[in-house]
């Protein structure tokens, strides 16, 4: 792909996401083969990425879509799954969010907590139709990696707890249309070890032989997503086998339908930011060099301190020094952080890669920016998606 957009580089805007599409497709596909023998079926969690084009790409290759409100449940609806497909998740919803997505014939659902749970079977009553339901339990489960990311620890607000859970068995057991079918589990986000997966599906094991006693016929598992990615060149892939092997073994033992919520995994290395440098300067004897690309395309580096590679398009001969690159944003947080790179000149191009998962549905309008414009590479690169106007900005005011 680079190759072609060092040719094309004149005719695109920077700063800009460009999506590879044979890296969702070899992401995808991989964790397709991978979990094959667990009876896996893969959700994508649509949070990670939006856009109509990336959807339709993963819809294509048989996915689902895990959705976590009713703005998503549209998105997922435009981008052509099937209801039937499209599992909602969330820690709270109120009503009319999940009234929308009976109506439209949405068919899995979790809880988080008992409330959720009535409110669920009171929704689905109102309308008469039967859904499927998970329970999400917090498995009190450290995944070692950012808090920000670690939602199965004990004090994350996450899931409810196991001793909740058998408290209020009478009352789940009374439901007639939200039935109970799985238990839900996501112990966090970007875990490069496969230790807390194996840990987690122990404990979810115990919940199932304890909802079995008590009656239920839970025939579903769905344990999350997670999945980290490498950022860093000094950062290992992530080692499926023991995850592969740990979930196989709960199909077997259980006859279980295994889900599976990957978002970042499918598609963080298929994408990219083009950015220019705009402006050059030295801070404390290191250059510092501003890009037009900042914390409202790829907020990632400000909230967890994330790293992300960042290489020329045309690559430069000669010594590598150690250099500061920072967004335009009139915040210090505005940084991409301390990298090796040639020396730099006002109009060099650079990509910041691992742009794919979480920065363009995390990007924002701070300091009047406009959001920018996105392409899909497929052997050709394609506009999909046309940059912002001023008018958008000021969109929906009464004035
Ligand atoms: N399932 C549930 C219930 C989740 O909460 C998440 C992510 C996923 C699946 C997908 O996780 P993944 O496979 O993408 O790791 N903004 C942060 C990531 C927040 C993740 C939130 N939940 C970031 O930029 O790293």
């Amino acid at each position: 792909m680079q190759r072609l957009l060092r040719k094309k580089a004149n005719s695109i805007f920077t700063p800009s996401y460009i999506y590879d599409k044979s890296l969702i497709v070899n992401n995808l596909s991989f964790l397709q083969r991978k979990f094959a023998p667990c009876n896996a079926d893969i959700f994508f969690a649509v949070k990670a990425n939006t856009s109509l084009s990336v959807l339709k790409i993963i819809k294509e290759l048989g996915a689902g879509a895990e959705v976590v409100s009713q703005g998503e449940v549209f998105i997922s609806l435009k981008a052509g799954f099937k209801p039937e497909k499209i599992l909602y998740n969330n820690i709270a919803r109120k009503e009319e969010e999940v009234l929308y997505a009976i109506k439209r014939g949405v068919l899995y659902f979790n809880f988080e907590s008992v409330d959720q749970a009535i409110l669920l079977e009171r929704c689905a009553k109102k309308i008469r139709r039967k859904i499927k339901v998970f329970v999400r339990i917090n498995l009190g489960i450290f995944p070692d990696t950012h808090p920000h990311l670690s939602t199965g620890s004990p004090r994350s607000k996450f899931g409810i707890t196991f001793d909740e859970l058998k408290n209020n068995m009478s009352i789940i057991k009374k439901f007639k249309f939200a039935k109970l079918i799985g238990i839900h589990s996501h112990i966090g986000s970007q875990i490069l070890k496969p230790a807390p997966f194996v840990k987690g599906v122990k404990k979810v094991e115990e919940v199932l032989v304890f909802l079995k006693r008590e009656g239920f016929d839970i025939t579903h598992l769905n344990l999350g997503g997670g999945f980290g990615v490498p950022y860093h060149p000094d950062e290992k892939q992530l080692d499926f086998k023991p995850i592969v092997n740990a979930y196989k073994n709960l199909y077997k033992k259980y006859g279980v339908k295994i889900f599976l919520e990957p978002g970042r995994f499918i598609v963080a290395n298929a994408g990219f930011i083009l950015t220019r440098v705009i402006s050059v300067k030295q801070r404390n004897g290191i250059p510092l060099y501003i890009v037009d690309a900042g914390m409202t395309e790829n907020p990632r580096p400000a909230l967890y301190e994330a790293y992300h590679h960042i290489n020329l398009l045309f690559g430069k001969k000669g010594r590598k020094f150690k250099v500061r690159v920072a967004g335009p944003l009139c915040e210090n947080s505005d940084e991409f952080g301390v990298y090796h790179l040639p020396e730099l000149k006002i109009g060099d191009l650079l990509l910041i890669h691992n742009c794919g998962a979480y920065t363009r549905t995390m990007a924002s309008n701070y300091n009047g920016r406009l959001l920018p414009p996105e392409y899909l590479f497929d052997g050709k690169f394609r506009i999909i998606r046309e940059k912002q106007r001023f008018e958008n900005l000021i969109e929906n005011e009464k004035y």
